[in-house]
């Protein structure tokens, strides 16, 4: 069986990268639900049905683990997935997000002034402050959505991203930690480091295999039915030029396929 990685679109690509690199022997399965990006300017209740519709696409496609790489997703749609879903559905399968381990991190780098930047749904869900504060009580922590941000890296347009990272950047001037809470920032990440060169950046391509490679260490329940063949196959709900090309970049040989059925 295989690792599934989730997300609406060419995040999940840069999650998915990071995990081949750390850890090549698996079998993953990445699809992308471009068809319906952005998420993080949808409602809660169409969130909620793409991931469900995705979920089960994936187990379909043999996934033994799912990471939703999206923060938006795990924001608005872990919760129910993980104690309505598998239950009734799929008790045998796992689902994670990215939300608790880039918490995590932030707060093992002694962040005391966070700055989270993120799309709509993620911030107008608030799951950041709350996760935080689980933790850290009396951290301060300022949340900004950047609904600009995701559909300028999809549409391949990085002048205009950068201009809008120059803009955010101003809110978080006075924090010690910022955390990228969008998997599609990793792509942008060194406009923020360039602009806050004092900030510690958190971005989630650079702490998300660790944190699997730990997990599946912890379970070995989980990992025994992981195939080890390194296949690797990816898919989207809705084939664009730009995501083959970014895929094409970040894995020499992948072709990209739309879903069929
Ligand atoms: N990459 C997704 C996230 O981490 C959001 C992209 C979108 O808005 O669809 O939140």
């Amino acid at each position: 069986m295989k690792i599934g990685v989730f997300d609406s679109g060419l995040g999940g690509l840069v999650i998915t990268k990071a995990f081949v690199e750390k850890m090549p022997e698996y079998d993953y399965f990445y699809y992308g639900d471009s068809k319906h990006l952005p998420y993080g300017e949808k409602t809660s209740g169409h969130i909620l049905a793409y991931t469900l519709d995705a979920m089960r696409y994936m187990i379909k496609n043999d996934c033994k683990i799912i990471i939703i790489a999206c923060n938006t997703a795990t924001s608005i749609a872990l919760r129910y997935i993980q104690q309505r879903f598998l239950p009734a559905e799929a008790l045998d399968i796992k689902v994670l997000g990215v939300v608790i381990p880039t918490v995590e991190v932030a707060i093992e780098n002694k962040a005391q002034k966070v700055g989270v930047i993120a799309t709509t749904a993620t911030v107008r869900s608030h799951i950041y402050q709350t996760e935080l504060h689980k933790l850290k009580a009396n951290l301060q922590v300022t949340e900004v959505a950047a609904p600009k941000l995701v559909p300028a890296i999809e549409g391949n347009d990085f002048f205009k991203a950068k201009t809008a990272c120059k803009e955010l950047s101003e809110n978080f001037k006075d924090c010690d930690s910022l955390i990228l809470g969008c998997t599609h920032y990793p792509l942008v990440k060194a406009f923020f480091r360039e602009e806050l060169p004092e900030v510690k950046v958190v971005s989630q391509d650079e702490l998300m295999a660790e944190k699997l490679k730990n997990y599946l260490y912890r379970h070995p329940e989980i990992e025994k039915y992981l195939s080890k063949n390194k296949n690797y196959k990816f898919e989207v709900s809705k084939l664009n030029r730009h995501a083959q090309i970014v895929a094409a970049q970040l894995f020499a040989e992948a072709k990209i396929e739309e879903r069929q059925g």
